[in-house]
């Protein structure tokens, strides 16, 4: 499946569209930026005719095949897209540069869209909705979404100091839980999406997600759940004060922007309190706590810091203690512009490491129970060297977890994964999905139309 590609072709247009924004239509950064797109285009299209991307509500589609985490990462580009008429683009080799230029132009109104007779071409879509696959995550999905949906509106809210409304976080709030509830398997899948883009936003709705199952697993009523949950989603909205340039500095930090990161949870916890509603004060306490160490380190820095953990009386707040090890087990999994993403089971090691000092040791154990140590979508070297991908954990502690061979010794992906029963002692390592060229949610999606899939 042939996702990599859209994806690659889905950020070229991202630039050239911000190009042309910049730098205008006569630039040759922006000539170079829609050359870049025809090359994605053509890598797409590869050795077929056409490749055809549709577009059906907030699901994009390439030949008929639903592309359900690229629908979620691009949901920017999809919407943009749809409020100018475009249901579908078929691309045709070899591509033409002039023509992505066309379909840049329309994406930000400065154009009609490339030419009759392009390479580009919108709305001729020969496929009937009979050929389209359905996708089995819609509703999480959706979830998802609206949440991102939430969060930008309170970002610009915050870039433009005027008050927040957190009636929209609390509905996505809602909607994420209901999904977790109805489509437990689908909804946790998506928390393996990640934005390099909009880095805070999609780490964000993974923790809420992370820690609303995680609530529910030790036991928190709904309306704590609700709280735990806007908390969780709110954590980090203290970065929208804080410097792109600073968050994004793929060096070391200076003393200074040091102080200026060190501010978020602050920031975040005053915007919050001044918008929330009586009782939801839980959120803020999440947001102003979530760097604060089990042990009493951490920051915001209180005097706590210079008493042994036994002789101070608080430890942070429970929901603050849950968040910080879901927040920290995204954040590790994620690439980020100082480091590249780690593997689910590194992320765990760190959070053991961790227990009784950083962490909770109550919330890592049992957030590692409830991943599993090899959660579906683990990507696993075997010693035979083929790629694995877990489908689903084994219901025992000793039983084997059932996978699906992705990737022969060579490291060439097959057509059509072959299902496998994964001996423990046959697995030789963990990998990360970009060192495969997999996306393991998508890969999932797909195969649950194919194989019975737990939920
Ligand atoms: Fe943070």
């Amino acid at each position: 499946m042939n996702e990599t590609a859209v994806r690659t072709l889905l950020t070229d247009l991202r630039r050239a569209c911000s190009h042309r924004r910049l730098y205008g239509a006569a630039h040759h950064l922006t000539d170079t930026a829609d050359a870049a797109v025809a090359q994605a285009a053509d890598q797409l299209v590869g050795m077929a005719r056409r490749a055809v991307l549709s577009l059906i509500e907030d699901t994009l589609y390439l030949d008929g095949r639903p592309l359900p985490v690229t629908s979620v990462s691009f949901n920017g580009i999809i919407r943009c897209l749809q409020e100018r008429g475009v249901e579908s683009v078929a691309f045709e080799a070899p591509v033409e540069s002039a023509d992505c230029g066309g379909l840049a132009a329309l994406m930000c109104g400065q154009g009609d869209g490339p030419k009759l007779g392009a390479t580009v071409v919108l709305n001729d879509d020969e496929r009937s909705q009979d050929d389209i696959v359905p996708s089995v995550s819609e509703g999480p999905r959706s979830a998802y979404t609206s949440s991102l949906e939430a969060l930008r509106s309170i970002g610009i809210s915050l870039r433009q100091d005027a008050g927040i409304d957190l009636t929209r976080a609390t509905s996505a709030v809602r909607t994420l839980l209901d999904q977790l509830i109805s489509q437990p398997g689908a909804a946790f899948l998506l928390t393996t999406v990640k934005s390099h883009h909009e880095y805070t936003f999609f780490h964000s709705v993974n923790t809420a997600i992370h820690s609303l199952a995680l609530g529910r697993m030790v036991g928190l009523d709904e309306d704590d759940q609700m709280l735990l949950g806007m908390g969780a989603l709110l954590h980090d909205i203290g970065k929208i004060g804080v410097s792109a340039a600073i968050l994004q500095n793929p060096g070391q930090l200076s003393d200074s922007d040091w102080v200026e990161v060190k501010r978020h949870p602050q920031l975040g916890a005053e915007a919050i309190l001044a918008a929330a509603e009586p009782g939801q004060e839980a959120a803020a306490i999440v947001a102003f706590e979530h760097h604060a160490r089990f042990d009493g380190l951490g920051y915001p820095s209180t005097s706590r810091r210079h008493l042994s953990p036994h002789s101070y009386g608080r430890r942070p707040h429970f929901f603050s203690r849950l968040v910080a090890v879901t927040d920290t087990y995204d954040a590790i999994t994620t690439r980020r512009a100082y480091r590249r993403a780690e593997t689910p089971s590194r992320a765990l090691s760190t959070l053991l490491n961790g227990a009784g000092t950083s962490h909770d040791p109550d919330f890592v154990n049992a957030f590692i129970r409830m991943v599993g140590i090899y959660p579906p979508g683990t990507l696993l070297r075997l010693r035979s060297g083929h790629i694995a991908m877990i489908t689903h954990p084994s219901n025992e502690p000793d039983a084997p977890p059932f996978g699906v061979i992705v990737a022969n010794s060579e490291g060439t992906l097959l057509a059509d994964p072959e299902p496998i029963i994964l001996d423990k002692s046959e697995i030789v390592d963990q990998v990360s999905p970009a060192r495969v060229g997999v996306d393991p949610p998508s890969l999932l999606d797909w195969l649950s139309s194919r194989l019975p899939l737990a939920s």
